[in-house]
Formats: structure tokens, C-alpha cells, sequence
């Protein structure tokens, strides 16, 4: 039923050589993107904003069968953050509708994909809808063994941390945890991300170059890709563009080459 990945390029009528000019050998581990610019994709068009954002639901698929198809392990995609609700009602109401529509036409494939889908934020404060959704995916992807693919949603990197923190200190508190124990790697397991290794390459698109509180914590060493184009447009073309400039890098992490 799945293609192998030369065939879905092909049959996409896409760039086939373009795939075969990835290394898989080096590809990162972990992908986090900040899907920016439905608004001004939809703008462009004479269409309401909300068009730009179905637009964009219809990426997401085509990125997680890309990054499936390649190898890519983990992706981390920022579907709404805190500082969202800040819109204008019916647009946040659109956004809290989406992961049902997304998840009603897509469960099966990700499950025949063998994915298992995280969620990352706070889904405790989604509206009921929203959060049924969240509860019957996880449980439907929990035996995922392939990729995993994790949505931000009512994330807030900020809000990550401080919840860390939070959790640490209760410990503490309860004399479970004495301060010298508190090394990255334990911090790391009371992040929203435990579990799941820090992001290789961040790639935001619509030509924002800032990470707007996304995985303040664990993007501290990835490499960063920004692109002028609009999520809606962004697609398997984007994501091989930036997969070729980031196998171009040479990844330090702070030492000598
Ligand atoms: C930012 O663009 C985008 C968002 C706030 C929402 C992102 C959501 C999706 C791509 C769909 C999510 C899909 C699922 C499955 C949950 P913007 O509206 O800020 O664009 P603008 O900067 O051009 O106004």
C-alpha cells in the first residue's frame, strides 16, 4: 500500500532527482518546524485567512510523508502557540477545529505508517472538541513503531521550561532530588519533550527569522533554515531544499572542526 519514496516523488510529479541528491546517511534525526505565512498566503489570494490555514493542514500531510518516506525519525511541528489565542475568536475557533478534520482523513495512513503522534503543550486547556481528538489519536498511534510526530499545540517553549522546573522542585521538595543532581540530561526528562532528542534543524518558513518561544530549550544546537516562502507553498520541494543546505553544514557544537 505505501510507496517506496523514489516511486512517490514520481507519481507526485515531482523533482525525482531531487530526493535522490539527499544523503540518507547523514540526514538529521529531528526536524522542528514553525509553519508561518497562511495568513498572507490566503491574503494574497482575495481569501480569508482560515483558507490559508486549511492550506496549510494539506502541508502537514505532504511533510509527514515526505520525512516518513526519507528516514526522518521525529518531526515536531508548531500548530498553535500560546500566544495564538491572542487572535481573533473565529480564527482561533477554526484552528481548534482543524486537528479533528486533520486526524478524521488522516489516522489510518499514519497508522498504516506505523507513526505515533505526540502532542506537546498544554491540551489540558483545548477546548473539549479538541482535546477528544488529542486523546483518541494518541491511543490510536501508541503502538506506533516507525517515525514520530509530535504537534505543538498550546506550546509555549517558556511555559516548557518553567513547567520543568516546576516538576523538579516538587521533587525536591519531597526529598527525591538534592540540586546537584539537576544535570541537562535530567532537566531534559521533565521537559514536554522527554524522550525525544533535542532538534537537529528548525526550519521556520514566510521569511520570520526568530523561534517565537518554540523549543527554546532544546533547539539550543540546531541548525536553523529559514525560507521567504509561505507554508501553504512549502511542501516536499521546501523540506529537500533545506535538507540539501543543512547536510552542507558542518555541526560543531561548540568545538573545533
Ligand atoms: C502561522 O501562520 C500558522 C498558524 C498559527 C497555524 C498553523 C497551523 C497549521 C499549518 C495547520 C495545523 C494542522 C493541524 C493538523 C493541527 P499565520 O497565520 O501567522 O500566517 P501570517 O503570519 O501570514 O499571518
Amino acid at each position: 500500500m505505501l510507496q517506496p519514496l523514489s516511486r512517490w516523488f514520481r507519481r507526485s510529479g515531482t523533482d525525482s532527482a531531487g530526493a535522490e541528491t539527499i544523503d540518507r546517511a547523514s540526514l538529521p534525526r529531528h526536524i522542528a518546524i514553525i509553519m508561518d505565512g497562511n495568513g498572507r498566503w490566503a491574503n494574497r489570494r482575495g481569501l480569508p485567512r482560515v483558507a490559508g490555514h486549511r492550506a496549510g493542514m494539506t502541508q502537514v500531510r505532504e511533510v509527514i510523508r515526505a520525512c516518513d518516506e526519507l528516514g526522518i525519525r521525529y518531526l515536531t511541528l508548531y500548530a498553535f502557540s500560546t500566544e495564538n489565542w491572542k487572535r481573533p475568536r473565529p480564527e482561533v475557533e477554526y484552528l481548534m477545529r482543524l486537528p479533528e478534520e486533520f486526524f478524521r482523513t488522516e489516522i489510518d495512513e499514519l497508522v498504516a505508517r506505523r507513526v505515533q503522534v505526540r502532542f506537546i503543550g498544554d491540551v489540558d486547556r483545548l477546548p473539549d472538541h479538541t482535546r477528544r481528538v488529542v486523546d483518541e489519536t494518541l491511543r490510536r498511534t501508541a503502538g506506533g513503531d516507525g517515525m514520530v510526530v509530535c504537534f505543538a499545540l498550546n506550546y509555549g517553549g517558556r511555559a516548557d521550561i518553567l513547567e520543568a522546573v516546576r516538576g523538579l522542585m516538587r521533587e525536591a521538595a519531597e526529598g527525591r532530588l538534592s540540586p546537584d543532581a539537576v544535570t541537562e540530561a535530567v532537566f531534559d526528562g521533565y521537559l514536554s519533550t522527554a524522550g525525544i532528542p533535542d532538534p537537529d534543524l528548525v526550519i521556520r518558513t514566510s521569511g520570520e527569522r526568530r523561534l517565537s518561544n518554540f523549543l527554546l530549550w532544546q533547539s539550543a544546537y540546531a541548525e536553523l533554515w529559514f525560507t521567504d516562502v509561505l507554508w501553504p507553498d512549502f511542501g516536499r520541494e521546501g523540506l529537500l531544499e533545506a535538507l540539501r543546505d543543512y547536510q552542507r553544514r558542518q555541526r560543531r557544537f561548540g568545538g573545533l572542526k
